[in-house]
């Protein structure tokens, strides 16, 4: 395959995701990341833009005499991309300047040379002064998008600038080992034998933290199925839900099946109906199901319009409803570019919709999971408070996990600096034996 440089394939990638055209997790597959010299540069070149996106747009702005059109886009991300290895990789001025205005051929766009030249010398000479413009402002500075900014602020008032540290911050590698086929000790020990440094995860009984982020099909384990890669946050699911062989339990909403997996590792003699609406979602949850010899009934259902008689009455259900995901920015850098509040007011309405489809399959005396990768109340505590407050036969059930916040109805996890995820998790009991 022809290789193509990585800063050719990097303006694609931010040039499809500025036009709304595609995730970073989507637009960088693997094929685009093959046809890199250095899959790794492609990476940190598209994940550093997003995460900082919001502070290079601005400086941006700043060196620009005149804002560019909107069909030279591609210019733009050159620019911003030349703007991030200067100020963030701090790859050397002359090698980064040069290699820009080289690009503007390949984009077929000679003209540009002179302004690419200018604006990234002009970064090196103004470099002081635009750190100092953009200190600011929290918004620059944390590179966020206001609205989210403000809402995190309200919602955590003593966290919130730790939480934007964090979201900037590269997430952990973390493993969640099956234990039906191995132990945490055993894994930690073949990772050492493989030069892998590893440690215990702190929340989770199954989790590994890895010190260097690595392709996982590399990892001792991996191909053999004795490990997933899962946050320690998800991987609690297993351990909030009181599991029991026999119990019939209902997962709502589960592709790719990290959660299910979970599930099933703890208890395998789980009978479990994994439901997912997207169709093209769950070949990846038969995939994970497979590779870990794990057993499942697996449908696409949306359970809010399908009638539940068809399902049957369960004694546990895990709802791990579609969110804002912003406890995973770290992970999801362009949700930054990509959410708007709008969205969040539609996943708001979803949850509210599933929670209410969800409930009359529990069986009495059941227990619900509520779960969500989201930070915003409105999202998590909020949305039980409102539930409960309507829902006579639902109680919210006390969940212990060191290190989460106590919210009025469920406990949240903060993104922290090397630490897991933010993650939200609510237990809901219904009366009746
Ligand atoms: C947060 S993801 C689930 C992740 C999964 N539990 C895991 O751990 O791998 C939310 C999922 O809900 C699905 N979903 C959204 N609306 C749904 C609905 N009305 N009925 C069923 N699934 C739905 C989405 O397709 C998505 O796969």
């Amino acid at each position: 395959m022809t290789k193509r440089p990585e800063r050719l394939l990097a303006i694609d990638v931010l040039s499809s995701l500025l036009q709304a055209q595609g995730s970073l997790a989507s637009l960088l597959s693997s094929e685009r990341l093959n046809r890199a010299g250095s899959p790794a540069l492609l990476q940190e070149l598209c994940y550093g833009v997003c995460r900082w996106h919001t502070q290079l747009a601005f400086y941006l702005q700043q060196l620009l005499d005149k804002p560019l059109r909107s069909k030279d886009l591609d210019l733009h991300c050159l620019l911003l991309l030349g703007l991030y290895q200067l100020l963030f990789m701090r790859t050397p001025d002359h090698a980064c300047v040069n290699e820009s205005v080289e690009a503007v051929t390949a984009l077929g766009k000679p003209w540009a040379k002179g302004l690419v030249n200018a604006v990234l010398r002009g970064a090196t000479r103004r470099q002081e002064e635009l750190l100092a413009r953009a200190q600011r402002d929290y918004a620059l500075w944390y590179s966020h998008p206001e609205w989210l900014l403000s809402r995190l602020k309200q919602d955590w008032p003593g966290q919130y600038r730790a939480i934007l540290d964090a979201n900037n911050q590269r997430a952990p590698l973390t493993l969640r080992v099956h234990a039906g086929r191995t132990s945490r000790e055993a894994v930690l020990g073949s990772l050492q034998t493989a030069g892998l440094a590893a440690e215990p995860g702190a929340l989770a009984p199954q989790a590994v933290v890895l010190a260097q982020p690595i392709e996982v099909t590399a990892l001792p384990g991996f191909p053999e199925g004795l490990l997933s890669v899962q946050d320690e946050t998800s991987q609690l699911c297993a351990s909030l839900l009181p599991l029991a062989p026999g119990l019939r339990v209902l997962d709502a909403c589960a592709a790719p099946g990290g959660k299910t997996c979970a599930l099933l590792e703890a208890e395998p003699g789980l009978q479990v109906l994994a439901l997912d609406n997207e169709a093209r979602r769950l070949p990846r949850l038969h995939q994970n199901l497979e590779r870990l010899g794990l057993r499942a009934e697996v449908r696409c259902a949306d359970i809010t319009v399908a009638p539940a008689a068809e399902f049957g009455r369960f004694d546990r259900i895990l709802l791990d409803v579609p969110c804002s995901a912003t406890g995973v920015i770290r992970r999801h850098p362009d949700i930054k570019l990509l959410r708007t509040p709008a969205e969040v007011d539609s996943l708001i309405a979803r949850q509210r919709a599933l929670l209410r489809a969800a409930w009359p399959l529990l069986a009495p005396g059941g227990y619900l999971l509520y779960s969500t990768c989201s930070v915003l109340q409105a999202e998590n505590s909020s949305q039980l408070q409102a539930f409960l407050a309507d829902t006579p036969d639902a109680t919210a059930l006390p969940l212990e996990i060191a290190t989460a916040q106590r919210c009025v109805v469920g406990v949240q996890l903060l993104p922290a600096v090397n630490g897991p995820d933010g993650f939200y998790y609510a237990l809901l009991g219904k009366h009746g034996a």
